[in-house]
């Protein structure tokens, strides 16, 4: 369609051409958007004078119209329109006649996508802070009934220490809760209001762009009009907030992949969580968590792409910048897809708590705690680091762990060991003495707090 530049050319464009250049077959999902900030901008030109009251009036009645025809499937996006854009207004002047070729006064949709996308992604971080909310919620909660699940905890995927559950599934509360920090930090900074930059320069109609950013509920409007149209930071922040989210995402689906895993069994998938195999019959496999761990390269491609993308572009306004929402609609959809579904995974998994403290139990995860012994009988700490070496080598020899030597083996190796050492190296001293700030046997502290915080 070449009604929004017909007078310029002599012409009509190549139909490949348009092809490659429309976006209407993905940004039709900012109708909503576009149509809430035409609304106010028309009611803006009505305040102003700029447009007669009765326009401004039949200007907003048609709008919802449309805005109520999609929605109730009554209005279909045409597909000879180039852009969502020229699509409402295409619609618009079809319905209302003349008043509606008004609406684009002052206005570029320059400034106009700037505006819809930042409305459109604003909702978005308000959906992804409400699933997170829930994550946390279905966290906090498993965390509750997990303070005394013990477990070890590795380092190089190798036994270390060992913890609780709770503490376990505490390193992630923290996780998600600086990506919910993170998201209420870019809402900060994309609440300003592009909507009247016009193409690029402004416009010479007295608009009153902050009174339009108040009705949208933007802080305030944007401070340089350039910018305003050429600014895709936010969006760029909220693909790296969406990559961490998925980050973090992966990480957690690895480890129940693992945990999941023959060979670990510290966990269950619930069945409705889980797919099985066309051809093994005894198969079932953690799919929901691979895909999940799967999902986070797209993502990753969509912050590379867009910040690749935005790299070296001139002010202000370039068409470059249309290829922004068909990565960030697929990142939002995925993170939003990916919370959800982690979120009913990690609900209904089943853990295997025998399994899980008997792999506690063995691994030499309390050979810190026998050295610590040590040391509060008066040993320097290296010494006693070196005393329990030899202790755990004689029980590999022995295949047996280290409360499963008599005293008198371990007097042989150090008479400073008494009766009390198979109390103070139990799994339960070990995960519960640890009470430093953040620690295992601080747990409960650490549950009532993100409570309060949740
Ligand atoms: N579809 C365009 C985009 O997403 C809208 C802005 C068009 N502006 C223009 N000068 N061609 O960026």
């Amino acid at each position: 369609m070449a009604g929004l530049w017909g007078g310029r050319f002599t012409k009509e464009t190549d139909d490949r051409v348009f092809a490659f250049n429309e976006s209407l077959s993905f940004d039709k999902k900012l109708y909503r958007a576009d149509i809430t900030g035409s609304v106010a901008h028309a009611t803006m030109l009505g305040k102003q004078g700029i447009i007669s009251k009765e326009e401004m009036e039949s200007i907003i009645s048609g709008l919802n119209s449309i805005l109520a025809d999609i929605e109730n499937g009554s209005l279909e996006f045409d597909p000879k329109c180039e852009d969502i854009h020229s699509f409402v207004e295409a619609n618009l002047i079809k319905r209302i006649g003349d008043a509606g070729k008004k609406l684009h006064t002052g206005r570029s949709r320059n400034d106009q996508v700037a505006l819809d996308m930042k409305i459109y992604v604003r909702n978005e971080l308000d959906t992804m802070e409400s699933l997170l909310k829930e994550l946390l919620g279905v966290f906090v909660k498993r965390m509750e009934e997990n303070t005394e699940t013990y477990m070890p905890a590795f380092t190089h995927l190798q036994k270390a220490q060992p913890t609780n559950l709770a503490h376990y599934i505490g390193a992630y509360v923290e996780m998600f809760l600086r990506d919910r920090d993170r998201i209420k930090d870019i809402k900060k900074r994309l609440n300003l209001s592009p909507l009247g930059a016009g193409a690029l320069c402004g416009t010479t109609y007295d608009l009153d762009r902050d009174y339009v950013a108040q009705l949208l509920e933007f802080d305030c409007a944007t401070y340089n009009s350039m910018d305003s149209v050429s600014d895709r930071d936010y969006l760029i922040e909220t693909l790296n907030a969406c990559a961490i989210i998925m980050m973090h995402l992966s990480r957690f689906s690895e480890e129940l992949i693992i945990w999941n895993s023959n060979e670990y069994r510290f966990v269950e998938m619930d069945d409705a969580f889980s797919t099985g195999s066309s051809i093994m019959p005894q198969k079932k496999n953690p799919d929901i968590a691979e895909l999940v761990r799967g999902k986070t390269g797209r993502v990753y491609g969509s912050l590379m792409s867009l910040l690749t993308t935005m790299k070296g572009l001139p002010l202000a306004y370039n068409k470059d910048m249309q290829e922004d929402k068909e990565v960030a609609f697929d990142a939002l959809d995925t993170v939003k897809d990916c919370l959800a579904l982690f979120t009913g995974m990690f609900a209904t998994i089943t853990f295997n708590k025998d399994i899980m403290a008997k792999s506690a139990m063995k691994g030499f995860t309390n050979a810190t705690d026998a050295a610590d012994y040590l040391v509060k009988k008066g040993m320097p700490f290296r010494d006693a680091h070196s005393v329990i070496g030899q202790l755990v080598l004689k029980c590999i020899e022995k295949d047996c762990s280290i409360e499963e030597l008599s005293i008198d083996e371990l007097k042989e190796l150090c008479n400073m060991f008494d009766e009390d050492i198979y109390d103070a190296i139990s799994l339960k001293t070990c995960v519960e003495r640890r009470l430093t700030k953040g620690a295992p046997g601080a747990i409960k502290e650490s549950i009532e707090r993100y409570r309060k915080l949740i």
